[in-house]
């Protein structure tokens, strides 16, 4: 008997955001990313401030550690991410330059980055979270120093840096209502309808417990309905959304969480096989998610505990096929 495992038995991809210190440093951790899953991303090693510290320097130490490690145990590597308005080096926050060389500086970042990885990555998220909740476009400074059309060129960017990686454009909020996911795929939409190349919706989905299942089920009908690869690709179900400092991790919140995997899961595996590029959770366990120390709070978002065990969220994921 094979034991059960995400990467074995689910019909799509599986994947988790790595930290790549952990995976140099802790062997539960690194020995559960191995076992579980078949598709990798990087939290934070390929962003602007991990990979361009400064104009002319680009460090690749961790981020081709990752690489290594994913081709050493036959997993997919999807970039993350070559432009967001978070995660940028001082350098570029202070930059003083014409639109060209703005220009410049967007192109140059996205095909050095994009190159150095040519065939070992397989896939990006181009540009991350460029629309606010409200559906605006967010007055980002890639918008202030170059206007809305600088989206569609990073697409073009990457894609003449390497035409064969697979291009997505990465959100959250889809679940939140129409507003804001009418707007991310209007955008998507109209960049298809201009010929640029993009691949795919990544839905980050880091989402809630409380989120209703009709919510979560029309962000992943809605962006299917675009024809786009779907990317879950940062999914996560926070218990304690309110910030309680107090609170305490339950039988029956674990139970809670376990059915609401099991409804993303089961509303994922009916969009058409072709559009299915995979799921990934945003990090391995509840000890290294990013929820606690980001937001100040207790919680318990992912599928394995701090100890590496399988939580009745692991069974709801295996239950939605
Ligand atoms: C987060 C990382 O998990 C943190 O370690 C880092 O401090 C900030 O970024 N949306 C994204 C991810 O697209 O890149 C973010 O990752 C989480 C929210």
């Amino acid at each position: 008997i094979t034991e059960t495992t995400l990467q074995k038995d689910m019909p799509f991809a599986m994947g988790a955001a790595v930290n790549v210190s952990l995976l140099k440093g802790n062997s539960n951790y690194r020995n559960l990313v191995i076992k579980e899953f078949n598709s990798v991303t990087p939290e934070n090693a390929m962003k602007f401030a991990s990979v361009h510290p400064s104009k002319d320097t680009y460090t690749w130490t961790d981020a081709d550690y990752l690489v290594d490690f994913a081709k050493a145990n036959g997993k997919r590597v999807h970039g993350h991410t070559l432009n967001w308005y978070k995660s940028l080096p001082d350098w570029v926050n202070n930059f003083q330059g014409t639109t060209a060389d703005w220009e410049n500086l967007l192109k140059t970042h996205i095909q050095t980055v994009v190159g150095h990885f040519k065939g070992k990555v397989i896939s990006w998220d181009v540009v991350n979270e460029a629309i606010n909740d409200d559906g605006t476009l967010r007055n980002s400074i890639w918008v202030q120093k170059l206007g809305a059309d600088y989206i569609g060129r990073a697409f073009q960017y990457a894609h003449e840096a390497d035409p064969d990686a697979l291009l997505f454009y990465n959100d959250y909020g889809h679940e939140f209502g129409p507003t804001k996911r009418t707007a991310i795929l209007n955008l998507v939409t109209s960049l298809k309808a201009k010929g640029i190349p993009i691949d795919g919706i990544g839905l980050q989905m880091h989402t809630r417990v409380t989120q209703t299942d009709a919510n979560l089920a029309a962000a992943i009908n809605t962006a299917a309905a675009t024809g786009l690869k779907i990317h879950i690709s940062e999914l996560d179900i926070a218990l304690n959304p309110d910030n309680v400092q107090t609170m305490t991790y339950t039988t029956a919140l674990a139970d809670q969480q376990a059915e609401k995997y099991k409804v993303i899961v089961k509303a994922y595996n009916a969009i058409p096989k072709s559009q299915q590029f995979g799921i990934t959770t945003w990090n391995v366990t509840d000890g290294d998610s990013w929820i606690p120390s980001n937001y100040s709070r207790p919680d318990w978002p992912l599928p394995f505990d701090a100890q590496y065990q399988r939580k009745a969220a692991y069974q709801g994921i295996l239950d939605g096929v």
